[in-house]
């Protein structure tokens, strides 16, 4: 039925090609006559200047001519851009939080993910936080972009109409690793998706049945996007990886001086609630930020659990 990616392409696509076309159409004519006044104008075929003091014609027509082009880019641009500010009310209402350099994604039933699940042809309303600079939250495919700027709430929405996955990725400058901030939106029929959203609540409403600390430890540390700066098999990424880290000893600076510490639970847990407090050698200062709001005394512990397997 449809053949775009989402209900914006279309318009935005509109605006954006007549723009382009009449971009084009200018340059080609304000090149060849630059090119057609050369020869026809030069010393040898036109050696007295002609002066011409105005012309209301022309006057007239340079100025009605664009301003009806402006103002049908405006007619095309508008026309894309205010339903993109009113998600329906039927929508479903997932919070995007942005943090450097990951994302994060709750759904209506409290599950978190770092990677976006949308029902295929229905409405999806996005809140946008960010929890400490400005990211920008955009879905090329969809045609959908919009700054997440601490303490503002913005929002976004749209309806995906193409199963498949897409690049969801920031777009605002916002640090070392922003190029590292990107994820994908999956979109799936509503049967599947159905399927994956109570799969889901399953296993996050009954931690103890799935009972597994290592293997919650390793979800914890994908859901909350750690893995974007600290690799599992060793490979330096932005911070320091976090294969073979515990019970062995770390160089590290704390306060300016290096000093030589063992990383068992103690040391793991301040890394994680107050990171700019032990720095280890060789990693920039002021890179991470505490996780202490997102992450419990318990999920620390199944954090060490799943670190103590990687040796
Ligand atoms: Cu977040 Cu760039």
């Amino acid at each position: 039925m449809y053949s775009e990616t989402s209900n914006f392409v279309n318009a935005t696509d509109n605006a954006f090609f007549f723009i382009i076309g009449v971009s084009v159409i200018f340059l080609l004519g304000i090149t060849g006559t630059l090119i057609y006044f050369i020869f026809r104008y030069n010393k040898k075929r036109n050696p007295v200047a002609t002066q011409i003091h105005g012309s209301n014609t022309l006057e007239v027509v340079w100025t009605v001519i664009p301003t009806i082009l402006v103002i049908i880019m405006f007619f095309y641009g508008w026309a894309g851009y205010s339903p993109m500010r009113k998600a329906p009310e039927d929508a479903m209402k997932i919070t995007a939080t942005a943090r450097m350099w990951s994302w994060s994604f709750e759904y209506p039933n409290g599950i978190k993910t770092d990677t976006l699940y949308v029902p295929l042809d229905k409405p999806v309303a996005l809140a946008l936080n960010s929890l400490d600079v400005i990211h920008s939250f955009y879905i090329p495919a969809f045609r959908v972009k919009e700054d997440m700027v601490p303490g503002r709430g913005n929002k976004t929405w749209f309806i995906a109409q193409k199963e498949g996955a897409y690049e969801l990725f920031c777009t605002e400058y916002c640090g070392l690793s922003h190029s590292y901030m990107f994820t994908e939106v999956k979109v799936l029929p509503q049967k599947d998706f159905d399927a994956w959203y109570a799969m889901m609540a399953d296993t996050t409403r009954k931690p103890a049945e799935s009972g597994n600390p290592v293997a919650e430890g390793k979800r914890l540390v994908e859901k909350n996007g750690c893995v974007a700066c600290h690799s599992a098999d060793g490979t330096k990424i932005v911070g320091p990886t976090f294969k073979g880290v515990y019970g062995h000893k770390v160089l590290v600076e704390t306060d300016g001086k290096e000093r030589e510490v063992l990383a068992d639970d103690e040391y793991i847990k301040r890394s994680i609630y107050d990171p700019n407090a032990d720095v280890v050698k060789g990693f920039a200062k002021g890179v991470m930020v505490s996780y202490k709001s997102q992450l419990s005394d318990e999920d620390v512990s199944k954090i060490i659990e799943y670190l103590k397997t990687l040796q």
